[in-house]
């Protein structure tokens, strides 16, 4: 059976979880500094220069994901068996400057690759290692601790190796698409 499509996943039910509204609320305080900015390779590499390993945001995100596996509501929905699940955390609103946040969490030692697809808008990804030595594939390369970020019109696969992640995501606008195929054309900027 094909694993659902996040744009149609059902929402997690955030009333239940306090340290999920906590993690939302510190999800817009990061939302209003990069708002403006545009995904892309120079945007990745701000992100791991600015907001890599030690920068609070990127602890605090590291803190909350690793929570919420253990409570239950950060990636539940399995979509191929234990090793590849998804929650879809919110949906986008004014609240999170119309930004949506997904978690997939991902775990296999040899590449593992999930559902193929394009971001309109571009995707902000963080890479919350759960194994130290895991890494999430972006448009730029193999990324352990830090961040992706494929700029707008990209397609891919999400793909892991070396153990267990969690690639915490955001979509501008929420826009994720399933059309695309491996080699169809990229933009001219990744
Ligand atoms: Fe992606």
């Amino acid at each position: 059976m094909e694993p659902t499509k996040v744009g149609v996943a059902p929402l997690l039910d955030l009333s239940k979880y306090p340290q999920a509204q906590a993690f939302v609320a510190r999800c817009c305080e990061f939302f209003d500094e990069v708002k403006d900015l545009t995904p892309g390779a120079p945007l990745e590499a701000r992100l791991n220069r600015d907001y890599g390993p030690g920068n609070p945001y990127y602890e605090d995100f590291c803190k909350f994901i690793r929570a919420g596996l253990g409570e239950g509501w950060a990636a539940t929905a399995e979509l191929d068996g234990p090793k590849y699940r998804r929650s879809r955390i919110v949906a986008p609103s004014a609240e999170t400057h119309f930004i949506s946040i997904t978690t997939v969490y991902m775990d296999s030692q040899e590449e593992y690759r999930g559902q193929y697809h394009a971001h309109p808008y571009g995707e902000i990804n963080c890479v919350v290692q759960i194994d130290e030595s895991a890494e999430l594939k972006g448009m730029q390369g193999w990324q352990g601790a830090g961040w992706t970020c494929p700029g707008p019109g990209t397609h891919h696969y999400p793909e892991v190796r070396g153990g267990a992640l969690v690639a915490l995501f955001f979509l501008p606008a929420g826009r994720i698409s399933y059309a695309a195929k491996p080699g169809d054309p990229q933009p001219h900027c990744l």
